[in-house]
């Protein structure tokens, strides 16, 4: 498992105390989420800061705190709330996984988070490094954290080969992290592992000269600091294509709920739909007939007015600026288009097809919970808006 035995046994008996004390001096220590022992307040932070930078989260993690300020008040939230204070956090699950999780904090463990990891690791969104983070930090439970961060720290100093997320290799780093724990001062070895390997050992250019294990550390010492941990083996990232309708009725929008499941459930977003998939489609006339039939039945399910008055009317199209979405697993092609029909008649408010579909205004799109893109194309027309409450094209 490493380089040599007897080095790799020193250097694991004083790891902690190396850690804890570097920790003390060159560590963080005002982050918004430190210096409380809120399991509320540590949990939604270790929550957004899966996946997510530390200074992206700042301002989410106060607005939130704000809004919902103890695991009572988020679970009776309603979801729409909680998606919209999460919006542009982006991993959306996280966020309807913390709505269930503090319902079932409530629900079952009387409005308090257990204290054992075992127990924590139980909860919707809260696996094994999340439910050992939460315990040290909150209750100073003796538990391994082992995130993306701590994986590379413990690749680097004890000269792990092969990719971290491989069963083999993440049970070896598991025992490894494990087998490395103090006795005490959990949480200071807990932020000092996070703060290592988000400062001084980062994925680009790790800075040796001031790390308290440069004289140990094996990929240093073997010159493998950039080949450490071993890389993910590429795959080719699949692209996919989908039309996005923007359909309006003077400066309200038809937007449509997502399912709860899949990528961005639960947010509002635009109506979309995916080009065929034998590429038939080449001629553009065809391709507006589709859009165009789509944008006809969606404009009837979201105003029950208009399918009552069974109108029959073609809208214009238009096509907007395209834009790409990379998300973790492959690469999203937005290509919206500007629907506007002869006639405005979008009901106020009105939620058509049991609250799937929505005219929202500009104070509603401001206030919805959009993904990213959604939310930039959204803006690109509330741009093109004029006087007279009419959407104009972007010069
Ligand atoms: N990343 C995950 N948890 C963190 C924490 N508590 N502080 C800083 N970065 C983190």
């Amino acid at each position: 498992m490493t380089d040599s035995h007897n080095a790799a046994d020193s250097l694991a008996t004083t790891f902690a105390e190396r850690l804890i004390a570097w920790q003390a001096e060159h560590g963080r220590h005002d982050l918004p989420w430190q210096n409380t022992r809120d399991a509320y307040r540590i949990w939604l932070s270790e929550i957004m800061l899966q996946q997510t930078q530390v200074a992206t989260v700042i301002p989410y993690y106060a607005r939130f705190l704000e809004r919902f300020p103890d695991v009572a008040a988020l679970a009776v939230a309603p979801q729409d709330d909680v998606m919209a204070l999460w919006s542009g956090l982006g991993y959306y699950s996280r966020a309807r996984n913390l709505h269930r999780c503090a319902q079932v904090v409530v629900a079952e463990h009387g409005g308090h988070f257990p204290s054992d990891p075992e127990t924590l690791a139980t909860l919707p969104g809260i696996g094994r490094s999340t439910a050992a983070a939460i315990a040290a930090f909150a209750y100073d439970a003796h538990a391994a954290i082992l995130d993306g961060n701590v994986k590379r720290v413990l690749a680097r100093v004890f000269g792990i080969e092969g990719f971290p997320g491989t069963p083999k290799i993440e049970r070896e780093m598991w025992a490894l992290a494990e087998s490395l724990l103090p006795e005490r001062d959990l949480p200071a070895y807990t932020q000092g592992m996070m703060d290592l390997g988000a400062t001084l050992c980062g994925r680009g250019k790790p800075r040796c000269g001031e790390c308290p294990f440069d004289s140990d550390c094996a990929a240093h010492a073997t010159g493998r600091e950039r080949t450490l941990p071993t890389s993910k083996p590429k795959k080719v990232q699949p692209q996919r294509y989908v039309d996005v309708l923007v359909i309006h009725a003077g400066e309200r929008v038809l937007f449509e709920r997502r399912p709860d499941s899949g990528i961005w459930g639960g947010l509002w977003s635009l109506p979309e739909l995916t080009p065929p998939a034998d590429a038939a489609e080449t001629d553009d006339a065809s391709l507006r007939e589709r859009l165009i039939a789509h944008a006809v039945g969606l404009r009837a399910e979201g105003d029950a007015g208009a399918r009552m008055a069974g109108e029959q009317t073609t809208p214009s199209l238009v096509p907007l600026q395209g834009l790409t979405h990379v998300f973790t697993h492959f690469k999203l092609h937005l290509r919206p288009w500007l629907v506007t029909f002869p006639t405005d008649r979008a009901d106020d408010g009105n939620r058509g097809n049991g609250g799937r579909y929505a005219w929202l205004s500009t104070d509603g799109v401001a206030a919805a919970g959009l993904p990213s893109p959604i939310r930039k194309i959204a803006d690109a027309l509330s741009l093109a808006t004029q006087d007279d409450g009419q959407l104009r094209l972007p010069a």
